[in-house]
């Protein structure tokens, strides 16, 4: 599985440290409230486990699936919800839990959802930015690292179903999705 790996963008100290830096943040910003923190399956999975545990509040913890990549390295822009929330989220604080932000099809979906489900904010937290990617206008509340337009897997991201459990964040070598 490491062999498959070009180069890695955010090793396992760097992804301590941000989860360190973005949970205090969080503590400090939520202070007094109890936000739902949201988790998009199936990638959100280790930062979710990590991040949570930095934040030092009363939280509820939620999931939702969604699903715009069907096996492919590029968004079809078409967001299904294949698992939806257990509980109702009118007139709470949600923070949702994104392992990376692309041309933010999906998390524009689910942010106009919540607010029509009555939310009471609806902020988003994610481990990785790709700006170079975007066709929405949108900036997420809480960025672990911004990162240049690559496919990268690890940590919670996925080729095919595969390097999810990388404990790094790194660059596919191109080969394993040409051949
Ligand atoms: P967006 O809707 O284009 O912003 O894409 C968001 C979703 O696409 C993420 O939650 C990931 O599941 C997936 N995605 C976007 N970029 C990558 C990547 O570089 N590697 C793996 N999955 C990605």
């Amino acid at each position: 599985m490491h062999n498959d790996i070009d180069k890695i963008l955010v090793n396992e100290q760097e992804i301590a440290q941000i989860c360190q830096n973005l949970g205090k943040q969080i503590t400090h910003d939520y202070q007094g409230k109890r936000p739902i923190l949201v988790g998009l399956l199936k990638g959100c999975i280790p930062f979710m486990s990590d991040l949570s545990r930095h934040i030092g509040l009363y939280v509820d913890m939620e999931f939702m699936a969604v699903s715009s990549y069907h096996g492919g390295i590029s968004t079809s822009g078409d967001v299904k919800i294949r698992k939806d929330l257990d509980i109702s989220i009118a007139d709470r604080d949600v923070l949702i839990v994104e392992d990376i932000v692309d041309t933010a099809s999906t998390i524009m979906t689910i942010i106009n959802l919540f607010r029509h489900r009555g939310a009471a904010s609806v902020k988003v937290v994610t481990l990785l930015d790709k700006p170079g990617g975007r066709i929405h206008d949108f900036t997420p509340d809480y960025i672990g690292k911004t990162i240049p337009k690559a496919f990268v897997v690890g940590y919670g991201l996925d080729y095919d179903e595969l390097y999810r459990n990388l404990p790094y964040v790194g660059v596919l070598k191109p080969k394993v999705y040409n051949d």
